[in-house]
């Protein structure tokens, strides 16, 4: 080899092995994750709707207990109630306030996160129904957890083991906006696993989840 071509092997393995590096801490992206809180199309509170109006988890996230996936509730599942709630409950006392004060019919007023999902389905605050032609583009809600693809997950194990959603994902019900609680690292999945083996987690009492690898890699 000349000294030319070994310069060149040299810089092929350089960038091969600054791919193979940059690649490997993107794929560990999802361990260091924590605190991750991305803008959401729609500003929706969990603290308002699972705090406040104490609406079950599963009610939105129906996947938990039976599937792979908890899920996003689709745009239907917020229909069931924002089809006659258009906005806080505040607002509309304010407007009923202003009516009566001006002498005038009630407006009720439309708050301008829902106008979003009014959008999104089609829906005509003026006349309260659908108008297919109206349909906008479908609510884009933005993954906040992720594990790399070589990791086997189930929520529906955990869930029917009595693993509690915040013991995985924090106090949810107190978030205005979603945001990664856990590292979701090996050593997180592992630890719990262990620990619940040993007997030392009083609320997983008689659980026995395996530390095998194959039982979270294929
Ligand atoms: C009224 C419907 C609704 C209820 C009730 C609800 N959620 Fe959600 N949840 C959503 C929507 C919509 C999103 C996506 C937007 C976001 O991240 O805020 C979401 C996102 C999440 C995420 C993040 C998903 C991701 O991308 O990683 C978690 C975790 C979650 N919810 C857990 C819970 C838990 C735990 C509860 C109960 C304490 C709960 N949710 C109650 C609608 C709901
Ligand atoms: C079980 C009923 C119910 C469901 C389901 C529900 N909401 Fe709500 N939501 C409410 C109520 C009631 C309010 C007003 C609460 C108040 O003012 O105290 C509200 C308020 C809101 C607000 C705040 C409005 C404002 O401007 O203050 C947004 C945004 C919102 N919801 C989005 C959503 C989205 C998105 C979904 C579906 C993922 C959803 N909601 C599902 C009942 C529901
Ligand atoms: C043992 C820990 C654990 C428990 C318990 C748990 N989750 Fe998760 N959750 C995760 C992990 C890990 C992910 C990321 C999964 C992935 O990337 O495939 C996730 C993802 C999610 C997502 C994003 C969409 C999806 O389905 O992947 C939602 C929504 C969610 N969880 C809601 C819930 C709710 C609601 C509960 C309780 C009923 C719950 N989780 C219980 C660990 C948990
Ligand atoms: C807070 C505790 C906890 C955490 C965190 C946790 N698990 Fe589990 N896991 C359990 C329990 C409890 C079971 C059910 C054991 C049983 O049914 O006896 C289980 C079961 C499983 C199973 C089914 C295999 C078996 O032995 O039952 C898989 C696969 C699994 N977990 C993967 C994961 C992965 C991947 C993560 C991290 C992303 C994780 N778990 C995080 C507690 C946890
Ligand atoms: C309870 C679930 C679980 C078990 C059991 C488990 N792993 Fe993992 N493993 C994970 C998760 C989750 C990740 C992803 C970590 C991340 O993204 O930071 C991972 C990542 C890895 C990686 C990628 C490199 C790294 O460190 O991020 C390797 C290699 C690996 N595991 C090997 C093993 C081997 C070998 C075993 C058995 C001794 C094992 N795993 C057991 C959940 C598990």
């Amino acid at each position: 080899m000349t000294e030319r071509n070994i310069t060149i092997v040299l810089l092929i393995a350089l960038v091969t092995g600054t791919i193979i590096y940059a690649s490997s801490v993107d794929l560990n992206l999802p361990g260091n994750n924590q605190g991750y809180a991305p803008e959401q199309p729609i500003a929706f509170s969990h603290r308002l709707h699972s705090g406040n109006l104490q609406i079950d988890c599963q009610y939105c996230h129906t996947g938990a207990d039976k599937s792979r996936h908890a899920g996003i509730p689709p745009a239907s599942v917020c229909m069931n109630c924002h089809r006659f709630v258009t906005s806080s409950w505040d607002d509309v006392k304010i407007e009923e306030q202003k009516a009566q004060e001006e002498n005038r019919d009630l407006k009720i007023p439309v708050s301008e996160e829902l106008a979003k999902l009014y959008t999104a389905v089609g829906f005509d605050t003026e006349k309260m129904q659908y108008d297919p032609d109206k349909i906008g583009k479908p609510l884009e809600w933005v993954r906040v957890h992720s594990l790399p693809a070589y990791v086997y997950f189930d929520h529906r194990r955990h869930v029917n083991s009595d693993v509690a959603c915040q013991q995985c994902h924090g106090p949810i019900e107190t978030m205005e906006k979603v945001s990664q609680e856990s590292s979701l690292s090996m050593g997180w999945c592992v630890n719990c696993h262990r620990d619940a083996k040993n007997g030392i987690l009083a609320d997983l009492k008689g659980k026995n989840p395996s530390t095998n690898c194959t039982v979270c890699h294929y």
